[in-house]
């Protein structure tokens, strides 16, 4: 068990205690634009290995390494091919993932024993600061318990993980609150393996080529699961339709209702239940931004269910739908 500290990520004194944390080969949670990750120096094997341990995850899940400078994409990856270099001029930094083939020299300890190797700049401005000071960079997957939710604010990587790890630094809430989109450019034609705030439509746009959709829960990677991203609390997703009749089902229970329709379609038999309802955010970005950091209030607040409307199944909600998925309880509600 380790003490772990809470930095201020605008404090320079906290940055520098964090450099000092990492280059020493401790874990460090870090703020990104898409969810907090628990951080080590990806070129240092005895700290990565700290990673599995402290999210207790299984060794075959690979990680994403995350970079601070352009030049250091050629230490990572070989064979990179001119559709990489197009994306990352548009979108780095920023929530998108790049799965290459691996540079020889980098620790199966990161890929999972694979060929490939997943990297990303991330777009907080901070965090990159204090990364490229120290040229370093750094292996790093959301900052949760294996298969739990991704934390979208500093203390929510606290609550769940304090103690197994050096420190904590604070650099506010997630901007989008939702994990970065995965492309694989190894071969033609490219494909999604995970869904993210870049649409398929903005990849596309810039590669000038088709990129295959990812396969919900069905791609063959360890670490990209149907049961990942769950609350504690179950939660059922569900038809507009269905609502009245499941709060009726579950009357007993102490629910919480996160609609997304904005039409007053649920009957006055609420009234008879201790049921609670918030209105989750009509727009797909506002949406995804705060479904995390939701599920982690409702988990922090006594309920025995959440039920939650379905959105829209366009598209455009593909990661918002893909985690939902993941997020469904898959036992039976007692
Ligand atoms: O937004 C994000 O991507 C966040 C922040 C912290 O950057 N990171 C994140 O990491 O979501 P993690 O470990 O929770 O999810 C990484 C995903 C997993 O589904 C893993 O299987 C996939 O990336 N991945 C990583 N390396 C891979 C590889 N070599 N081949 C295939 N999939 C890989
Ligand atoms: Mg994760």
């Amino acid at each position: 068990m380790t003490c772990t500290e809470l930095l201020n990520a605008r404090l320079t004194k906290d940055r520098s205690r964090a450099q000092q944390l990492l280059q020493a080969g401790e874990l460090v949670a870090v703020p990104t634009e898409t969810v907090y990750g628990l951080a080590a120096d990806a070129s240092n094997p005895d700290a990565v290995a700290k990673i599995f341990t402290a999210k207790q995850r299984p060794a075959n899940h690979p990680l994403i390494v995350h970079l601070s400078k352009l030049e250091q994409l050629d230490n990572w990856a070989e064979n990179i091919p001119p559709a990489a270099y197009k994306l990352v001029s548009k979108f780095w930094p920023g929530p998108l993932t790049l799965l290459l083939q691996k540079a020889r020299h980098v620790s199966s300890l990161i890929t999972g024993g694979r060929q490939s190797i997943a990297l990303r700049m991330p777009e907080h401005p901070l965090l990159l600061e204090l990364l490229s000071q120290i040229n370093m960079a750094v292996a790093a997957p959301s900052a949760n318990l294996h298969k739990k939710l991704s934390p979208v604010r500093a203390e929510q990587v606290m609550e769940s993980m304090q103690g197994r790890l050096a420190a904590v630094l604070d650099g506010g809430p997630c901007r989008f609150g939702i994990e970065s989109t995965i492309i694989d450019l190894r071969q033609r034609p490219f494909k999604l393996l995970r869904s993210g705030p870049l649409t398929r439509k903005e990849l596309e746009e810039v590669l000038e080529e088709l990129v295959l959709l990812p396969i919900v829960h069905d791609v063959a990677i360890p670490g990209n699961m149907a049961d990942h991203y769950q609350p504690r609390t179950p939660l059922l997703v569900c038809k507009l339709t269905q609502l009245s009749e499941l709060c009726m089902k579950y009357r007993e229970k102490k629910v919480m209702i996160l609609r997304w329709s904005k039409v007053e379609t649920l009957s006055s038999d609420l009234a008879l239940t201790c049921h609670e309802i918030f209105s989750m955010p009509q727009d797909k970005n506002s949406y995804a931004a705060l479904l995390y950091d939701t599920l982690h209030s409702v988990d922090g607040s006594g309920f025995d269910l959440i039920l939650l409307e379905q959105p829209p199944q366009t598209e455009e909600w593909l990661d918002v739908n893909d985690r939902l998925q993941r997020a469904t309880y898959k036992r039976a509600i007692e």
